[in-house]
Order: structure tokens, then sequence, then C-alpha cells
């Protein structure tokens, strides 16, 4: 049987540069990026090297730039460092979305727990936060906004320019979790409002356990992990020196083609939504997630009638990998969080099912993955 990856929003494959990139590093010599000698140097040499790379890529200096352990460990650590140091100047408002990553919104109700007053933004049926919502709830006592770029689960893009704009003329710090957006969207961070942004390398074809963090010059920060005197005492910990050097990598290689790989991604999610209009019918699914605002790579869609964990382990059984929402709650029935902040109907919302398309993906395989759905879907109605 041949196999179908769709879910390279949950992890991407690491390309062939890239995985020379880690080897070529992991090989380098013994060195700890923190020792003094020769070793140490070569080692340090790398992450400055990675580190020029993102600045080059990201429009900002490379001191506003942190390694992190992963894309959770970047969202943490921007809220909890920034939320913390706003508190010392009497603010100690959050605002964030209803419809973000859980390593956001769960961190932002622990800063609840210790005092921080929280406002979760609604969303409307496609995702999308309202700017007025946004402007409304953001006010002089406001320490920290966190609201996403591309949402993982649907791709819904958010006005994140617009909000930042509002946050900065309120001195609050504006955090975005780039994480999924980082590879298909433009990121100029010169030009637009953002204090901090939250990244991690796993999604774009780089090596899981690898993050970064931006932290604008001049946001109130605190860190959160203390230790050694890495990362200019911002995150104590011995860097992951291959891991940092294979991210920089990917990320030169994603920046080198964006056109290209949005263009990939948007090809691959058309053959597979016109094959599936052809095989099954246009009117027995719906699509979820803004039409126009959106991401090109991911693609969520509900079947009425087959539910998500059925669809998941028939596919699965075929040989194609999806996945029913963040790879965090995959796992498990609950419904999520994402698509119940949307007001979805119960029976939508039950049988919704994420394709994320990415490298090595072929047209091929989305015509395939196409008719298997709809095999599955007709399979499925018959022993309603
Ligand atoms: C939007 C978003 N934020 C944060 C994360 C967490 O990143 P990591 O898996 O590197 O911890 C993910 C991972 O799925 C994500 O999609």
């Amino acid at each position: 049987m041949s196999f179908i990856y769709f879910d390279h929003a949950a992890t991407s494959p690491m390309s062939s540069e890239v995985l020379a990139a880690y080897v070529e590093a992991a090989n380098g010599g013994p060195g700890n990026p923190s020792s003094l000698h020769a070793h140490g140097r070569a080692a340090r040499e790398r992450i400055s090297l990675a580190r020029d790379t993102f600045a080059r890529l990201l429009s900002c200096q490379a001191s506003e730039l942190i390694f992190t352990g992963s894309g959770t460990e970047s969202d943490n650590t921007a809220l909890f460092g920034a939320a913390r140091a706003q508190r010392q100047r009497g603010r100690s408002g959050i605002v964030t979305t209803a419809v973000e990553h859980h390593a956001v919104l769960h961190a932002c109700r622990q800063l609840e727990a210790e005092g921080f007053r929280l406002t979760i933004l609604p969303v409307d049926e496609y995702g999308r936060v309202s700017v007025s919502e946004a402007k409304a709830a953001i006010d002089e006592t406001t320490a920290l906004v966190s609201v996403m770029a591309g949402n993982n689960e649907t791709g819904t893009l958010q006005p994140i320019a617009e909000i930042g704009d509002w946050a900065r003329n309120h001195k609050a710090i504006m955090h975005v979790d780039a994480v999924q957006a980082f590879g298909y969207a433009e990121l100029n961070l010169k030009e637009m409002p953002i204090d901090l942004l939250s990244l991690s390398a796993h999604k774009i074809n780089g090596p899981q356990g690898v993050g970064l963090l931006y932290v604008r010059k001049g946001t109130h920060f605190q860190p959160i992990l203390y230790g050694g005197s890495q990362e200019r005492n911002r995150r104590a910990g011995t860097e992951n020196v291959a891991g940092i050097a294979a991210f920089a990598k990917a990320a030169e290689i994603a920046y080198g083609d964006l056109s290209i790989r949005r263009e990939h991604a948007e090809e691959i999610r058309s053959a597979f939504l016109a094959r599936l209009s052809e095989h099954l019918g246009q009117d027995r699914f719906v699509v979820n997630g803004h039409p126009d605002e959106r991401l090109p790579h991911i693609l969520n869609l509900s079947i009425p009638g087959v539910s998500s964990e059925s669809m998941l382990m028939n596919l699965d059984l075929e040989g194609v990998s999806a996945s029913g929402g963040s790879a965090c709650t995959s796992g498990s029935l609950k419904p999520s969080h994402v698509l119940l902040a949307m007001n979805l109907s119960t029976e939508r919302v039950s049988s919704a099912v994420r394709f994320s398309f990415g490298l090595g993906n072929t047209i091929e395989e989305a015509d395939k993955t196409a008719k298997i759905t709809a095999t599955i879907s007709a399979r499925m109605r018959i022993r309603l």
C-alpha cells in the first residue's frame, strides 16, 4: 500500500537539504556554545549564523531573536514573560481569541489563575475575530494582546495588523503566534506592529523540538527559564545547535521560494476540492474556515453523517494520514474548541477533518485521497 501524508500542519517532513544541514552541524564536533574553547566557539558560530539568517528573513535585529525548544515554549515564554513584566507597570489585562492554539489559551488561563484579567474574543462563523471587538477590549490597563496569524485547524487568517496598531496605540504588548503562517505568509517585523512573535521549526520542514521567539527591542519582558546566561539571559539552557542550524536552513528554503510554496499548496488544495465535488457531490460537504482570508495549505471540511473518528480511521486504513483538528486533540474524542468557537452545528463539528498539504505532495495524491474520502463517505452513509 502506498501512503499519503496530508497532515503537514501537525508536523512536516524534513527536506533532504535540511537533514543534511542537521547532520553536518551534529557531526561538527562536541562544542557547547557557552564554552570558551575552539569547539565552543564553532558551535556558537553556527547559532550566530542561524540567528543572522532569521534576522534577514524577518527584517529584525539578530539580538531580538531567542531560540527555544518549541513553538509551545515560544508562546509560553512570550505570554508569561511579557505579562509578568507588565504587571510591574500596573497593567493586568490580557486579551486573546477563542481560537488560539492551546499553547496560548492554556497559558492565558494560567495567567488568569495568577490574577490577570482575561478577555477571550469571540470569532465569526469563519473563525475570524472582529477588529472592532478587539479594539473595544484593549485599553490602558491591557498588558498583553495575543492573536494568532493563521489558525492551525482552519487556516483562517486574523487581522493582526489592525489589532496590533490599536494595541501599540494603547502601549499594550502585541504577541502573534505565527507557527502556522510562517513559511506561507510574509512577516516583515520592521513594518508590522508586532512585539513578540512565536515560530516553530517542524511546521516548515525543519526538525521537531526547536522554536524561535522574537522580542522587539525595548519590549518589557522577563525570562521564564533561569540558569545559564544563554540567549542574552533571556532563555537559560544549552541550545540545540544542530536543530537551530537545520531550522535556519528550512526557513531559508521556505522564504527563498515563498510563492512557489504557496502555489504548490494551493494547487493541491484546489485539486482535492474539485475531485471531492466530482466524486461526492458539492452539496455533501462543507469547508470550515474563511474562503479567502486563509493559509493555502490547510483544508478543514465536514461531511455531515460521517463522524471525524470513522473518517480518520478509514482514511488511515487506506494509507492516508489526516487529522481531526490540532495534533494535541486529535487522539481524543473532544470536539475542537476552534470549530465550537465558530458556532458551527454539532453535526458539522463532529464530522470535521483537517487535510494539510506540503513538501512532496502531488496532484495525484489529492485526486486519490478525494476519491477515497468519497468512497468512505458513501459507505458510512449506507450504514446510517
Ligand atoms: C498555531 C500553533 N501554535 C503553537 C503550536 C505549538 O508548536 P510546537 O509543536 O512546536 O510546540 C502549534 C503546533 O501545532 C500550532 O499549530
